[in-house]
C-alpha cells in the first residue's frame, strides 16, 4: 500500500480534504466502510482534538465524534470551559477499522502501519488549520505523535512539546488525555470523567 500522500490535494483549503479522502487507497482500510471521515470544525480553530479513527456512527454519518464517545467529549469540553463548536475534531486514521461478529461491526484499533499510511491527511489538516494546540485523545493519537513508547498515563494533563513527527506547522503545545471511549467503558466512570475534564481545563488554560 502506497500511503495517503498521492491523494492529498495541494492548496490551503481544509474543506477540500474530505472530498479528496473519499478516493484514498493509501491502505486497505477503505474496504468495508461507508466513507472516509475527515475532521470537522472551524478551519481557523485554536485547538485541534485528535482521536483514533471513526466509529460505527461516524462511518455512517461521515462526521467525527457524533456517536457516544463524541457526546461524552462534548460534555467534558463544555465543563472544562471550552466551546465544543470552536474546536476542530479529527482522527489519526480516516476509515473505520472493524471486525464483523454476528452481523455487528466491532471496533478494532488500527495497526501502526495503517496509522503511518494515513498520516499525510492529519499533517495536511494541521498545516491548514494551524492550531495553537492539539489534544491527543488516547494511546493511538499519543503514539502517532510521540512514538510507540509513549504512555498517556505518564504524560497526561500537562504541557507537551509540539511533536517532531508534525513538522509542517508548529503549534505551541500538545496535551495527552485518555480517549473518551475508555471513560465510557470504565467502571469508575465519574472519576475518570472528572479527570478528563481536569486535563481539558489545562488545555483551556494553555490557550489563554
Ligand atoms: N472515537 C474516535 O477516536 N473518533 C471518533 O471520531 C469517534 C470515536
Ligand atoms: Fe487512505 Fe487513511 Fe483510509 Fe487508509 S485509512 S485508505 S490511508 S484515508
Amino acid at each position: 500500500w502506497p500511503g495517503a500522500s498521492e491523494w492529498v490535494p495541494r492548496g490551503r483549503s481544509v474543506a477540500a480534504l474530505a472530498d479528496a479522502a473519499q478516493r484514498c487507497r493509501g491502505c486497505d482500510l477503505f474496504r468495508d466502510t461507508t466513507q472516509a471521515v475527515m475532521g470537522s470544525g472551524p478551519a481557523d480553530a485554536e485547538l485541534v482534538l485528535v482521536g483514533e479513527q471513526p466509529g460505527d456512527r461516524e462511518d455512517v454519518e461521515g462526521e467525527p465524534f457524533v456517536g457516544p464517545a463524541g457526546r461524552l467529549l462534548d460534555a467534558a469540553l463544555t465543563e472544562a470551559g471550552l466551546d465544543p463548536s470552536a474546536v476542530y475534531r479529527t482522527n489519526v486514521v480516516k476509515h473505520f477499522r472493524h471486525t464483523d461478529r454476528g452481523g455487528k461491526r466491532i471496533h478494532k484499533s488500527p495497526a501502526r502501519w495503517q496509522v503511518a499510511k494515513c498520516e499525510p491527511w492529519l499533517l495536511a489538516e494541521l498545516d491548514r488549520v494551524r492550531p495553537r494546540g492539539a489534544v491527543l485523545l488516547g494511546a493511538t493519537a499519543g503514539q502517532e505523535a510521540f512514538g510507540a513508547t509513549f504512555r498517556v498515563g505518564e504524560s497526561r494533563g500537562r504541557w507537551l512539546p509540539w511533536p517532531q513527527a508534525w513538522p509542517a506547522h508548529r503549534g505551541e503545545f500538545t496535551l495527552a488525555t485518555p480517549h473518551p471511549a475508555s471513560v465510557l467503558r470504565s467502571r469508575r466512570r465519574d472519576e475518570d470523567l472528572a479527570a478528563l475534564v481536569a486535563d481539558l481545563r489545562v488545555a483551556a488554560e494553555l490557550l489563554t
